[in-house]
């Protein structure tokens, strides 16, 4: 699996096999968090790896009663360093950068765990104090992110996500002011991946069918852009 399809295929899972974790799968997942970017490369991070019973399911307590969370063959939990970013990022680095790094870690370890065939989901709904005391973790530690991890033991289906057509802002659309009124000024240039342009043709070819001929004269100009754009690109890759 490449890093793509990874980063495509990954799902919360909630639901594992009662199966134990190979060393070396884990392995991979600590060294995967261990890269993580982190400002000014601090890494201010600790990661607290829970098997026993008793403690799993406290740390499932602690999450708000999220029970499921202690049927995991394994729990680690992502602690930041806040001291540490504070020294040399002041209240930013405390309050924000500290955040930032655990999550980059939170995110590099649910793609290593789901490129080796385990599944996980991030969790963040927890009391904090109760995980610290729990884990023993002092003072100097803060929680931030508790991965439940195993085998999934289901199959979900692809949760709706938000179209890149409606969350990219492009910069000729700032240009209009009010962060750009129509959202895509060019939508020939500003569009240039073939599966968000085919859909938008497609969905406003739906409604195309139900204006007056001008309009769908329109879309079907648009199409035939598109097509040839794409013909030329061709050719200027064979050449
Ligand atoms: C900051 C954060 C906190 C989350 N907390 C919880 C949680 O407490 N319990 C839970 O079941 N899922 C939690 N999730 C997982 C989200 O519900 C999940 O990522 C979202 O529904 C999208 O599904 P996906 O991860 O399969 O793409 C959390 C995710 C994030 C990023």
């Amino acid at each position: 699996m490449d890093a793509i399809e990874c980063i495509m295929t990954r799902r919360s899972i909630r639901k594992f096999m009662d199966v134990e974790i190979e060393r070396t799968k884990l392995g991979i997942i600590f060294e995967a968090g261990a890269k993580a970017p982190s400002s000014g490369n601090i890494q201010n991070w600790k990661f607290f790896y829970v098997t026993q019973m008793d403690l799993k399911q406290k740390i499932a307590d602690a999450c708000v009663q999220q029970g499921w969370i202690a049927t995991a063959p394994v729990i680690i939990v992502i602690a930041s360093e806040p001291d540490k970013a504070s020294q040399f990022y002041g209240v930013r680095g405390e309050r924000l950068y500290s955040i930032q790094n655990c999550a980059a870690v939170a995110e590099n370890m649910l793609l290593a765990a789901h490129a080796q065939g385990l599944s996980s989901c991030w969790i963040s709904a927890f009391n904090e104090e109760s995980i610290n005391k729990t884990l023993n973790m002092g003072h100097r530690y803060r929680p931030q992110v508790v991965l439940p991890l195993g085998y999934p033991d289901e199959t979900v289906p692809e949760p709706l996500k938000l179209r890149i057509e409606n969350l990219v802002i492009f910069e000729d659309q700032r240009a209009g002011g009010n962060g750009g009124g129509g959202r895509i000024k060019d939508l020939d240039w500003a569009v240039w991946h073939y599966n968000v342009l085919g859909r938008t043709i497609d969905n406003t070819q739906d409604s195309a069918k139900k204006l007056s001929k001008a309009g769908r004269r329109f879309f079907d100009l648009m199409r035939e852009r598109f097509n040839k754009k794409k013909n030329d690109e061709k050719e200027n890759q064979n050449k």
